[in-house]
């Protein structure tokens, strides 16, 4: 049977994940969070200790299980769903992202995950590159203000503290760095239909 596969793109807090929650479970898909696969790689090499700006330390993910269940994301069988949203993995996750071998790896493990089940997958690169023949694509943008605005809101739901002036910044330079690294930008895919939901509610 074919699987369908739902690509969702765009940067931090434009709505992406809650969206793709939302459809994921109307359609009965599983849903695929992949920056929460980058913020738990960002995780295991802050606990191992590693020299985090030293690719070749990262060879542990080879040996690294992720699996999603009910949107949770578990690696090494442990739910590390909360836990990946610490500010200090937020401020670290763009170096770990910015890895061509992380990447690679992480694009594999992801494109497995679609042949299996129908999936609804966010991220950066999903529609150009893990998912480039995904049955429909979409980029999802809002402005700084709103996505600031909205993180701070989900921090508040996770018990997390948080200041949106200062989210503003880490959005912007989260932005700065997702948009202008070397390996798969952060860049709608030429046929992803682009939705700017900074004033539309999350039914709309
Ligand atoms: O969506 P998020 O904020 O949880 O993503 C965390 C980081 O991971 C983000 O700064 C960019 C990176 N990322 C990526 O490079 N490619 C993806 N497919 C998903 C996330």
């Amino acid at each position: 049977m074919k699987h369908i596969q739902i690509a969702l793109d765009g940067p931090a807090g434009a709505g992406k994940s809650t969206i793709a929650k939302l459809v994921a479970k109307d359609l009965g898909f599983t849903y695929i969070d992949t920056g929460a696969m980058y913020r738990a790689v960002t995780l295991k090499a802050m606990k191992l200790g590693i020299d985090m700006n030293n690719e070749a330390d990262y060879e542990f993910l080879y040996s690294t299980q992720f699996q999603f269940e009910d949107g949770h994301l578990f690696m090494d069988g442990i739910d590390v769903s909360n836990h990946v949203r610490s500010t200090e993995i937020s401020n670290n996750v763009s170096l770990v992202s910015s890895f061509l071998s992380v990447r690679e790896q992480l694009v594999m493990i992801q494109q497995e995950m679609a042949q299996k089940v129908s999936v609804v997958m966010d991220g950066r690169d999903i529609g150009f590159k893990v998912l480039p023949d995904a049955d429909f694509k979409f980029f999802l943008t809002a402005s700084i203000e709103e996505r600031a605005t909205r993180r701070h809101q989900d921090n508040l739901k996770r018990n997390i503290h948080s200041n949106i002036e200062q989210l503003k910044e880490e959005i912007a330079r989260r932005d700065y760095l997702d948009t202008t690294r070397e390996h798969s930008p952060l860049r709608p895919a030429t046929d992803a239909l682009i939705v700017d939901t900074s004033h539309m509610s999350i039914a709309e």
